[in-house]
């Protein structure tokens, strides 16, 4: 019997249902080709239904979220609403109320794609982020005293839990065993100041490694860690970090492997529903002009895929991507493609049609 797969559809603000848009085509030919099918259910949540109706994320929302195999979401931020209602309301209250605990980021150079770096090539630049993705500076934990008054105090804390900290140093571990690459695990963090909440990392991270012999262990402070991407991304395999800091060198990342055109993200909640996302943000100022880059989107689509465990699937997406960057997409900027949003996304289903590029 052919699989079929519950997806939620939310394409967002700005430029989401646009990069959606194409992320959608390539999983129906992903679906098409590979023999399984999608069942997709769209909700209009974001900063237009916000203005319109007030409401932000309603809980029947959620009941239904959680009866999905996936969620592909656009991008959340309106510039006519104040910042942190739309980022708190939806995405992190999304993140938080499935408990979608890790934030995967792979930060990969492809064949075609500048990157700022001077000398690095994509052998060079190839690691993947497990940033835990539920604690930390990010529980919203803390408040203020005297407020508006010139004593004014405000208290934000990050909440680090041995179990919270221990299941994503858990998932670091078996990822970088799966992916079989260099084997190696850097913990990233910041043991030489913040001696309680890296402290707990630290001890939970080498316990865990020794059920994992076959990892190599590796630490590195999170400013250390911004000067080896930039000076030597080559060391990393896997890096595993908290909240915070795996939002900023994430960032960072995004950049060194070409920019936010290319950059794509997976909340995972592995007992759970998963969310994927392009990590780009809602664009305002390129809405509706269709030069926007798809590409973060559709390996969105790549992750999803791999998660919901359409890994066949998942690689034709990635190979099609691959010889698009190549051959014919020759700036990954938006409004510099030389081709619109969506005809990067035909382009791709195409190549997947056409099995382009698998052997590679
Ligand atoms: C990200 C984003 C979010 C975060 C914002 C929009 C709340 O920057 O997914 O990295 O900080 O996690
Ligand atoms: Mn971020």
């Amino acid at each position: 019997m052919t699989k079929k797969y519950e997806i939620a559809v939310l394409p967002g603000d700005g430029t989401g249902p646009e990069v959606v848009d194409e992320g959608l085509k390539v999983l129906e030919a992903a679906a098409g080709k590979y023999d399984f099918q999608l069942n997709l259910s769209t909700y209009a949540i974001g900063g237009d239904h916000y203005l319109r109706t007030g409401e932000i994320l309603p809980a029947t929302i959620i009941d239904e979220l959680s009866s999905k195999d996936a969620i592909f979401l656009g991008a959340i931020g309106h510039p006519d609403v104040k910042p942190g209602i739309l980022e708190k309301g939806i995405l992190l209250a999304l993140r938080f109320s499935m408990d979608q605990y890790i934030n995967l980021r792979p930060i990969k150079l492809y064949e075609g794609v500048a990157t700022p770096l001077k000398d690095k090539t994509p052998a060079d630049i190839d690691f993947v982020v497990v940033r835990e993705n539920s604690e930390g500076l990010y529980v919203g934990a803390g408040g203020y005293l005297k407020k508006g008054t010139p004593d004014e105090v405000a208290i934000q804390e990050s909440i680090n839990t041995r179990k919270g900290v221990e299941r994503c140093i858990r998932y670091a571990f078996e990822y970088c065993r799966k992916r079989n690459k260099r084997k190696k695990l850097t913990l990233c963090g910041k043991t030489n100041v913040l001696t309680f909440a890296f402290d707990l990392w630290e001890r939970a991270f080498y316990e865990v490694a020794k059920e994992y012999p076959d990892i190599t262990t590796d630490y590195a402070h999170v400013d250390a860690t911004c000067m080896w991407m930039v000076k030597n991304p080559e060391w990393f395999d896997v890096i595993v970090t908290d909240n915070m800091f795996g939002d900023i060198i994430t960032d960072l990342g995004a950049m060194i492997q070409g920019g936010m055109g290319v950059a794509a993200g997976g909340n995972i909640n592995p007992e759970g529903v998963s969310m994927f996302e392009p990590i780009g943000g809602s664009a305002p100022k390129y809405t509706g002009k269709h030069v926007i880059n798809p590409i973060a989107a559709i390996l969105a689509t790549q992750l999803l895929l791999e998660t919901i465990g359409e890994s066949a699937a998942g690689a034709s997406v990635e190979s099609a991507v691959k010889k698009a960057l190549r051959d014919d997409i020759k700036n990954v900027a938006a409004g510099k493609m030389g081709y619109s949003t969506g005809e990067v996304g035909d382009l791709i289903v195409d190549y997947i049609k056409q099995g382009a590029g698998e052997s590679r």
